[in-house]
């Protein structure tokens, strides 16, 4: 999709449609309503307001409606879209409202779109949104299929003129957010791509070449280690869950070191991700129900790779690890069985009491390999419970750690990334439930609270490093569209995972500064 900044104004600018979001009062204000509403609305002899009207269009968030303008303004139509009220507005409600329009307008075959960005004080965030929203809203998996022509082949959007509000100037800063916004839905669309491949064709081994891909493009340092490397690292619970499956295990290891050598001495951000590509439960098989969206079980890892996309594109002042251990979790006379025990890289040793618990084990070992680079921050993403999703429903993420500063730093990210994470705690009351009678600890406990007992164990492998674990069941695949949403994988954590290396990287340029001011005073 090709976004520029659009010279005309939205009653006079030519394009398909015109995307218009509208807030609850625009309708109404007759001290300070939009140009582009009013405009157009004159140029169609009041058509738009009494259209809206008999459509029930109050500006009211989820609202979209599309107007016919028979030829009297340059667009073809006018989608507009309900951006609710002006208190509650926040970037996220313009990212849904442009991802609703793109969707209208792909649906009657707009090739190219006028987007009115909507006068708000949080002008930057919004122009980020609203691109991304569009990209987003556009997404569609179609890679499989054949015949349904709406589905594949259908015209889209891709021309997208960016109209600014009344009285404001386009400047770099401006291009340049829209650049960034572009690379973020890029890596999101990509990492949605990886998870909603079946998991007969992303294997671990594809995962793996997938990585070495995007590595390659993007210029990340990559090593990807096959069963006898992870051997040698005794990396115990991995091997336990991968050795049901006929596929190979991988070990995949990016990075970015910074150009500056004084920069790339910094401790470093290690980011873990779930990668699991298919997980039936193991002999603790699911019931077919349970199973269905299993190939969803990487989405973690999908997250890390189109983050770590995005990352080596920023180049931020400070090395970025990714760490994935990927395997299928599978049943045969090769798997491991209830009642083994494991032994972990760290030496520990786990009984298995449910081999679906598999996700932990292949964390547990990961988080301690990234742990021996002495990062300064650990953040895992992990589809990792069921138990999460019936604790905060499908659309937000868990998010579990002691560290109160690193956590607010992730929670703030996501909120400003428009990403929904609410914390929960480890609680030392669960603590008891993982006591084993026969190794250091087992895998599972029961059904009570069982997020926090996954995050628990976790916590067992990352020792002492500040670390956030991120529980992504939920929102790393949602089975109703919504705004900028498609049926199936979100690349949910993408945007959060930016976000907080956005922030990392302002603050450390901050504290260089102080430390230079101070330097000049001394
Ligand atoms: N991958 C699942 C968790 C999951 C469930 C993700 C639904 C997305 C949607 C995980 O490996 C799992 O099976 N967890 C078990 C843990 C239990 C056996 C302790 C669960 O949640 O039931
Ligand atoms: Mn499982
Ligand atoms: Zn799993």
């Amino acid at each position: 999709m090709h976004f520029s900044f659009g010279t005309g104004h939205a009653s006079a600018a030519k394009a398909d449609v015109l995307l218009l979001p509208l807030f609850d009062t625009d309708l109404s204000d007759k001290k300070h309503p939009p140009s582009a509403w009013v405009k157009s609305d004159k140029k169609l002899r009041g058509l738009l307001t009494k259209l809206a009207q008999q459509e029930g269009f109050k500006g009211k968030g989820e609202q979209t409606v599309v107007i016919q303008t028979h030829g009297k303004l340059g667009v073809a139509r006018v989608i507009l879209l309900g951006l609710g009220t002006r208190a509650k507005f926040n970037a996220e409600v313009l990212r849904l409202a442009i991802g609703r329009g793109i969707k209208a307008a792909n649906k009657v075959k707009a090739k190219t779109a006028l987007l009115q960005i909507p006068g708000v004080r949080e002008l930057d965030a919004s122009l980020q949104a609203a691109v991304e929203g569009a990209i987003l809203g556009s997404y569609r998996y179609d890679k499989w299929r054949t015949t349904n022509k709406d589905e594949k082949g259908a015209p889209r959007v891709d021309k997208v003129q960016l109209l600014l509000p009344d009285g404001v100037k386009k400047d770099k800063a401006m291009e340049a957010t829209v650049a960034l916004a572009r690379t973020i839905a890029g890596a999101t669309a990509f990492a949605r791509d990886l998870v909603n491949e079946p998991a007969g064709t992303m294997t671990p081994t594809i995962l793996a070449e997938q990585a070495k891909a995007m590595a390659k493009e993007v210029g990340l340092a990559l090593h990807v280690f096959d069963r006898k490397k992870i051997e040698e690292l005794k990396m115990g619970m991995f091997l336990g869950v991968a050795r049901g499956s006929v596929e190979e295990p991988k070990l995949i290891h990016l990075s970015y070191t910074p150009k500056d050598a004084e920069a790339a001495k910094r401790p470093a951000v290690a980011l873990v991700g779930k990668a699991i590509t298919f997980d039936s439960g193991g002999l603790s098989l699911k019931p077919s129900e349970g199973m269905l969206d299993m190939k969803t079980d990487m989405a973690g890892s999908a997250a890390v790779l189109g983050a770590m996309k995005v990352i080596a594109q920023l180049a931020p002042p400070f090395p970025v690890h990714g760490f994935m251990g990927a395997c299928e979790n599978m049943p045969s006379g090769h798997a491991y069985r209830l009642g083994d025990v494991l032994v972990s890289r760290l030496g520990k040793t786990v009984e298995i009491t449910n081999t679906d618990a598999e996700g932990r084990l292949v964390l547990g070992d990961v988080l301690a390999y990234a742990n021996e680079l002495k990062p300064a921050v650990i953040i895992d993403l992990a589809t990792l419970t069921g138990a999460c999703i019936v604790a905060l429903g499908p659309w937000v993420a868990g998010a579990f750690g002691d560290d109160d500063q690193l956590m607010w730093n992730v929670l703030e990210s996501a909120r400003s990334a428009g990403e929904d994470i609410w914390r929960l705690p480890i609680t030392d009351t669960l603590k008891d439930v993982l006591k084993s009678d026969v190794a250091d600890m087992k895998n599972a406990g029961d059904r009570m609270g069982g997020s926090i007992t996954a995050a628990h164990f976790l916590k067992e492998f990352v020792g002492d490093t500040p670390w956030v674990h991120l529980d992504i069941a939920g929102p790393s695949n949602v089975s109703k569209e919504k705004g900028y949403l498609a049926k199936g994988a979100t690349g949910f954590g993408v945007r959060t995972l930016v976000e907080f290396v956005r922030r990392r990287t302002s603050e450390l340029n901050a504290a260089d500064a102080d430390d230079a001011m101070t330097g000049e005073e001394a």
